[in-house]
């Protein structure tokens, strides 16, 4: 049986911010460890009998198949919380349900709008909260992020990615994860959509300390010259619909096609959380090319996600 580091029980996983390398390194691990197990299906039952509660209150195609099967591939269950269909949704406040669901679920995945909701939730809750996306971070799609690169390129320090298009919740994660390992992050944005400079500041102070570097730019062609890693994601986030047209505007000229991969030079990948809009800021030809690792990214999110909670589920 796989062994499993016992210091992480308990903890809560709402931000990167508050993992550190070394707890992202003892993650990586296993949930490679994880991966080789499932390919050969062998059993792993490391959660028997527990149960994980995810609470959506945005869609989700990913994380809600991910986290169901790699609970259920762990020994234990997973229940699907339509926001709408709980009473959260009819005013009970985040306090009194993460009161009553830390008497049945040992964790509770949320995928919500506000991170002080987040953290609202796992302030109240006796079992670990994990953040399924907010408008503010994903910081599980950055555990699948940095486990693809370092099966792809053998490493994660020094790696230099070039993140195109919207400076969003995704761009966070990756930006503050990336530098934790000491990757040479550079954004290319227009302006207006840079990354929040709060976690740039953060990003830039934890870089210096682990020999990386974060950038920001407008400059796409220049950004992505000598990357090892192109990555995007959607221009328009969920509950940002109405400014659709406003961003298909302003970020135009920030979308990757096989013209900008070529720029980049014969090392690059291409990564993209997902779901992608063919034209806007991928072309379907990159996403589905040689280049593309996004069929492994998406699979990734189940391995890290199981190390994750059979790390953190007591
Ligand atoms: N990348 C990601 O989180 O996808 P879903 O929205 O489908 O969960
Ligand atoms: N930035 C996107 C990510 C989707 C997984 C969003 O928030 O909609």
């Amino acid at each position: 049986m796989v062994a499993v580091a016992e210091h992480l029980k308990g903890r809560n996983f709402t931000a990167v911010r508050d993992w550190s390398p070394e707890d992202l390194k003892t993650l990586l691990a296993l949930a490679a460890e994880l991966k080789a197990l499932q390919r050969s299906r062998e059993p792993h039952l490391l959660l028997p009998g527990r149960a994980l509660g995810m609470i959506f209150q945005k869609p989700s195609t990913r994380t809600r198949v991910s986290f169901e099967v790699g609970m259920s591939q762990l020994g234990g269950t997973a229940l699907h919380l339509s926001a709408s269909d709980l009473q959260l949704g009819r005013g009970e406040t985040l306090k009194d349900t993460a009161m009553v669901l830390s008497r049945y679920l040992d964790a509770i995945v949320i995928r919500t709008f506000a991170q002080a909701d987040v953290e609202e939730l796992a302030r109240h809750s006796r079992v670990p909260v994990i953040n399924g996306l907010t408008d503010a971070s994903h910081p599980c799609q950055a555990l699948a992020d940095l486990m693809t690169i370092r099966e792809r390129l053998g490493r994660l320090s020094g790696v230099r990615v070039a993140y195109l298009g919207d400076g969003n919740n995704v761009c966070a994660s990756l930006m503050l994860a990336g530098a934790k390992f000491g990757m040479r992050f550079v954004a290319a944005t227009p302006m207006a959509y840079r990354p929040e400079p709060a976690t740039v500041k953060l990003a830039m102070r934890v870089a210096v300390q682990s020999g990386g570097t974060v950038e920001l730019t407008d400059d796409a062609r220049a950004a992505v010259r000598g990357s090892d890693v192109l990555y995007t994601d959607v221009w328009t986030s969920m509950g940002q619909e109405d400014e659709r047209e406003r961003r298909l505007r302003d970020l135009r000229g920030f979308g990757i096609d096989e013209e900008l991969v070529a720029e980049a030079g014969p090392q690059a990948i291409v990564l993209h959380c997902l779901p992608a809009h063919y034209g806007e800021e991928i072309t379907e030809a990159v996403l589905h090319g040689a280049r593309s690792a996004v069929w492994d990214q998406a699979e990734n999110r189940l391995h890290a996600q199981k190390a994750l909670l059979a790390l953190v589920v007591r």
